[in-house]
C-alpha cells in the first residue's frame, strides 16, 4: 500500500526542476500524475518514461481555457482529481523598481499569482468532485520578506501567502486543505540559468557558505515536505506556511570571534 494509491495528482511547472521531482515522487508513491507545463517536449518526455499513470497536458497556467482542459484531462484519464500543486514560477530579470518595465511587472504577476489564483479557481470544483483533496501553492523565501531588485518576484510570492490563506477558509468544509511552501535556494535551473532578460544567473553570485546548512536546497528537499502536506498525515493542516531553506531565513551562522 502506497500513500497516494488510486489519487491523481497535478504538478503545474511540472517538468522543471522541483516540479519534475514531485511528480516522479508522487508517481513512485503509487499516484497518477498530470505533468502540465508549456514545455511540450520535456513533459512529452516525462510522461512517456513514466508510462500509463502519467499523462502531459500542454497547460500555461495564466489561461483559464488552458486550466479547464487540464483539469478534465485529470478526470477523464484517471476519474478525479484529488491533489493541485501550483508549483510553475518565473522570476524577473535583476531591476530596481524605478527601472522594472510594466510588462515586466505584469508578465511575472501574471504567471506566478493570477496562475495560482486560476489553478485554485479551476481544480476546486474537481476536488469537491473527489470529496476533497489538498493543494499547495509554492511560494518562496522571497515572499517573507524584500530582496533588493525583484520587486515582482517577491510581491507575487507574497501575494500568494493571501491567496492561500483565503482558499483555505473557503474551502476548508469542502475538506479541501491549502498550504504554502516556502523554500529557499534551490539547485535548479531557476538558479543556475539567468532570468528571460537578464545575463546572470542567481548561482553566479549567491554562496549557501555562510548559513546554517550550508549547502543549496534539493529539488528532493521540498518533495518529500510537499510530499508530506497533501499525504492523510497533514489532515489538520491548513492555511499554513512552511519555510524549507536550511536556515537561510536565520541569517549567517558564521560569526567575527570576539573581541
Ligand atoms: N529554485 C529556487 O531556488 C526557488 C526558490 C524559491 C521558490 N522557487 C519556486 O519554485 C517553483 C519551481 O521552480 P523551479 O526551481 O523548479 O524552477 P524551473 O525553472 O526549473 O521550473 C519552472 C517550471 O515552470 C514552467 N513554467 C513557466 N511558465 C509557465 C506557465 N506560464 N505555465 C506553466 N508552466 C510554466 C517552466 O516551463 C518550468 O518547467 C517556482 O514557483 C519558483 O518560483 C524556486
Amino acid at each position: 500500500m502506497n500513500r497516494f494509491d488510486d489519487q491523481t495528482v497535478l504538478v503545474t511547472g511540472g517538468t522543471g526542476g522541483q516540479g519534475s521531482s514531485h511528480v516522479r515522487a508522487f508517481h513512485a508513491e503509487g499516484a497518477n500524475v498530470v505533468i502540465g507545463d508549456i514545455d511540450a517536449e520535456r513533459g512529452a518526455a516525462l510522461a512517456d518514461e513514466l508510462g500509463p499513470r502519467a499523462r502531459f497536458t500542454r497547460l500555461d497556467v495564466t489561461d483559464e481555457s488552458s486550466w479547464s482542459a487540464a483539469v478534465l484531462a485529470a478526470e477523464s484519464a484517471f476519474g478525479a482529481l484529488n491533489v493541485l500543486v501550483n508549483n510553475a514560477g518565473v522570476q524577473n530579470p535583476p531591476a530596481t523598481i524605478e527601472d522594472t518595465e510594466q510588462a515586466t511587472w505584469s508578465r511575472i504577476l501574471d504567471i506566478n499569482l493570477t496562475g495560482t489564483f486560476l489553478g485554485i479557481k479551476v481544480a476546486a470544483p474537481a476536488l469537491r468532485r473527489a470529496t476533497g483533496g489538498a493543494i499547495v501553492n509554492i511560494a518562496s523565501t522571497m515572499g517573507l520578506g524584500g530582496t533588493a531588485h525583484y520587486a515582482p518576484y517577491v510581491a507575487s510570492k507574497w501575494a500568494v501567502r493571501g491567496l492561500t490563506r483565503t482558499a483555505a477558509l473557503e474551502l476548508g468544509r469542502d475538506h479541501i486543505r491549502v498550504n504554502t511552501i516556502h523554500p529557499g535556494v534551490i539547485a535548479t535551473p531557476f538558479i543556475q540559468e539567468p532570468a528571460a532578460g537578464a545575463t546572470a544567473a542567481i548561482a553566479d553570485f549567491y554562496s549557501p557558505e555562510p548559513f546554517a546548512i550550508p549547502r543549496l536546497g534539493e529539488p528532493t528537499d521540498v518533495t518529500r515536505l510537499l510530499l508530506f502536506l497533501t499525504s492523510s498525515d497533514a489532515s489538520f493542516i491548513t492555511g499554513s506556511e512552511y519555510v524549507i531553506d536550511g536556515g537561510l531565513l536565520l541569517g549567517p551562522a558564521l560569526q567575527t570571534e570576539a573581541a
